[in-house]
């Protein structure tokens, strides 16, 4: 018997098949890098219940009110963008192959294709069509004509240095199982874990049987702390700082949107899927910029029932060390004012680590930035990694 959550949908989609046979198939799709980890995602079940690139109903209900057409939650459009020039060759039924640098990765079988409102995408989905926003000026970069159908994973991409912490559903669901979990925390994160991160996941610890740190390695901004490095870090922090046998890493191998309260959705829905019954959303949660304020993220679950959500956000306010508490605290629990906070912008402490400087301990752990002072300064000098 599993304590777990049901995937989203009732059921994990696997739609992984190495012995597919593509000898027949002679078209093929080169696709870009987000392509392929959504691709790669719907067919290990992460996405789950999505077994393909959404069609233009499922679409339009998603972009509009964040539900598949059957009513399902699913708050970001997961769809393949290709050029008017491509559209213009498809055929209805057809299978294609996809490739990323010349290597296929799977099949989609054309069930329609249909020219998105980017604008109304980036309205709704992103609250800007500001192109200052990255999510948004991906958006109408990637191409303006949406090709839908069911897919079919035929090789998994390969994951480097993050193979050995990289586990689908259906593992990580085991892997909870056998440490005898009942509750789990999922923890999402696109940066190095400083001290409030910890602060957070420790806290949502105490009431929980187990923590699934689970950073995101798939596509970020250029100015986002490379994942190689990060893991890195993660590695150094859980060996020093966490109890083994409460707390697994795994990567989520899926691209950064930016988009905010939406992405926290699904984020969340994402790790419900990984079996997680808990998810933590903190401040400014998928955010960038000013586009969303500190607590959208969390008040976006109010628009949904326990039930429909099936993962339990744990919202946390915003966190730092004081120096007046001695100890790690919120705006929650802290009565002194700012000066005796410490707070850095993501934005200072990338300045700060390219300068070779080290944040304060009570920011982020002296293990954590050694390695990232290392992994900037690798990253700086062309030709290293
Ligand atoms: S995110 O884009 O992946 O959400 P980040 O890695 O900064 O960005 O945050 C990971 C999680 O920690 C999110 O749930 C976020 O809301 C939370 N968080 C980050 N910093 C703080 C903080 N100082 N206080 C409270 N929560 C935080």
């Amino acid at each position: 018997m599993t304590f777990l959550p049901a995937p989203h949908g009732g059921k994990l989609i696997n739609a992984f098949d190495p012995i597919y046979d593509i000898s027949e198939i002679e078209k093929e799709l080169e696709i870009d890098a987000i392509a392929l980890s959504d691709l790669e995602l719907i067919g290990v079940g992460l996405f789950s219940p999505l077994t393909g690139f959404l069609g233009k109903s499922d679409y339009e209900t998603v972009v509009s009110s964040m539900r598949l057409s059957d009513n399902t939650v699913w708050p970001i459009p997961v769809t393949l963008p290709v050029s008017f020039e491509t559209a213009a060759g498809l055929r209805k039924g057809e299978k294609i192959k996809l490739a990323h640098k010349n290597q296929v990765y799977g099949v989609i079988t054309v069930s329609e294709w249909y020219e998105p409102d980017l604008d109304k995408e980036a309205a709704e989905v992103y609250k800007t069509q500001d192109l200052a926003h990255p999510g948004v000026k991906r958006l109408y970069e990637r191409g303006p004509v949406y090709v839908a159908g069911e897919v079919t994973l035929v090789k998994r991409p390969e994951k480097g240095i993050f193979g050995a912490v990289w586990f689908e559903p259906s593992k990580t669901r085991s892997i909870f199982e056998a440490k005898g979990w009942k509750t789990v925390v999922g923890f999402q994160t696109r940066n190095p874990i400083h001290r409030a991160h910890e602060y957070i996941q420790k806290a949502a610890l105490e009431t929980v049987d187990g923590l699934f740190v689970n950073p995101l390695i798939g596509e970020t901004k250029a100015d986002d702390i490379p994942a190689d490095v990060r893991l890195k870090s993660y590695q150094v922090l859980l060996e020093n700082y966490y109890p083994a046998e409460h707390v697994q890493l795994g990567v989520y191998p899926a691209a950064m949107r930016y988009a905010g309260p939406r992405e926290a959705i699904f984020h969340a829905i994402a790790r419900k899927n990984f079996g997680c019954t808990h998810f933590i959303v903190g401040r400014d949660h998928a955010g960038v910029g000013n586009y969303y304020g500190t607590y959208d993220a969390q008040y976006i679950f109010s628009e949904f029932t326990e039930e429909e959500l099936g993962i339990k956000p744990l919202f946390f306010e915003h966190s730092f060390y004081c120096n007046k508490c001695e100890g790690m605290a919120s705006a929650k629990t802290c009565p002194h004012g700012k000066s005796d906070r410490v707070i850095l912008s993501g934005t200072k402490v990338r300045e700060l680590l390219r300068a070779g400087e080290l944040p304060p301990s009570t920011f982020s752990r002296k293990e954590v930035v050694e390695v990232l002072i290392e992994g900037v300064r690798e990253t700086v000098a062309p030709g290293i990694r």
